[in-house]
């Protein structure tokens, strides 16, 4: 049973999850270059009732270089591919049908994406207006005929392809080409856990970590997941923060919350500035996205670690163990 309600937990997390980066997409930077397979991700994660009733999906995801687009406009270019693709496969025979989202790097170091399905493809006369604002052959109510219109103007104001080839009867594929990011590694380095376990289990460094949140749920959570490695002390609100470090407490990590009724995340990382520059290094960020534009350019500015909830175990243990291993360079 907990392991059932665990994996209800991650589902809705998930969902969250994508829901959240789709939202976001006015916000976000869009000069930051994106990593495709976590778009391809959040898009499959949006799709997956769509697509597994009718198809197998297959991923083939070759290492591609980062994109600079918006998050969210580029998720809602995959969504309607996948959708579309879908939408040409009949229900109820998702055994012989497969949709595959495949990505590879061209010889110009572009991002190439495609999305094949094996449905009914496109008749030779229908082809050239399918990126057609309102072309649809669908049905009234079941078709807007937008979505390659709108797939098309995202794609080409990034400065890429989109293409489509089709076999009547055979199924469809549709490509997308995007300029790489000059110079980006093909993907985020995942975080060692090895020299986790170390400090874990020597029990030589045994470093200190304050929570601040002002759900005790929350606060509380988190020190279960870290109380195994870190002492922990816990502050449910900024002022309490402040309090323990004013008193002469220092930690080597501070997990703090965003939005907090007296004092935000944000006024408790000016505040320690001014009382303790040291410990303002030593902060982490948890939000739950809900961002000012203004909170958020605060954010990137102080370049520190930012989590966002729901957070895994995973996630908040690795980004606590890089902050309590690493010498942070002086905040500006
Ligand atoms: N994967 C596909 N397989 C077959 N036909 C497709 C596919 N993708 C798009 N089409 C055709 O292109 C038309 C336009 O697609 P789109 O712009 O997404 O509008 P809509 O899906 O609302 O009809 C669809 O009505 C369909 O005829
Ligand atoms: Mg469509």
């Amino acid at each position: 049973m907990v392991s059932d309600a665990r994996d209800g937990a991650e589902r809705v997390r998930k969902i969250v999850h994508g829901l959240r980066s789709f939202s976001r997409s006015r916000e976000q930077d869009p000069s930051t270059p994106l990593v495709v397979a976590d778009v391809l991700d959040a898009a499959l994660r949006l799709t997956g009732n769509e697509v597994r009733h009718r198809a197998q999906l297959v991923r083939e995801l070759g290492p591609v270089p980062r994109v600079v687009a918006d998050d969210g406009q580029l998720t809602q270019v995959f969504i309607n591919l996948l959708i579309n693709a879908s939408h040409a496969i009949p229900e109820g025979h998702s055994d012989q049908n497969r949709i595959t989202v495949r990505t590879r790097t061209d010889d110009q170091g572009r991002a190439v994406i495609e999305v094949e399905d094996t449905g009914q493809g496109i008749a030779p006369e229908v082809q050239a207006r399918v990126f057609d604002p309102f072309f649809t052959t669908k049905d009234v109510g079941e078709g807007t005929g937008l979505g390659l219109s709108i797939c098309h103007g995202i794609i080409t104001g990034l400065g890429g392809q989109i293409s489509i080839e089709s076999a009547p009867e055979h199924g469809t594929v549709v490509r997308v080409v995007l300029p790489g990011h000059a110079g980006a590694p093909a993907r985020d380095a995942a975080p060692a856990p090895a020299s986790e376990a170390v400090t874990a289990a020597n029990g030589r460094t045994r470093h200190r970590v304050m929570l601040v949140d002002d759900e005790p749920q929350v606060a509380h959570t988190m020190e279960r997941l870290l109380r195994r490695d870190y002492d922990i002390t816990v502050a449910l609100c900024g002022r309490d923060a402040i309090d323990h470090i004013t008193r002469g407490a220092r930690f080597d990590a501070i997990v703090t919350d965003m939005m907090m009724p007296n004092m935000t995340g944000i006024e408790l990382s000016e505040e320690l500035r001014r009382v303790a520059p040291d410990q303002a290094q030593r902060l982490i960020f948890l939000s739950g996205g809900a961002f000012t534009a203004q909170a958020r350019e605060r954010l990137d500015e102080l370049g520190a670690p930012q989590l966002e909830k729901p957070v895994t175990a995973k996630e908040l243990r690795a980004c606590v163990l890089r902050v309590v291993t690493e010498a942070r360079p002086p905040a500006p």
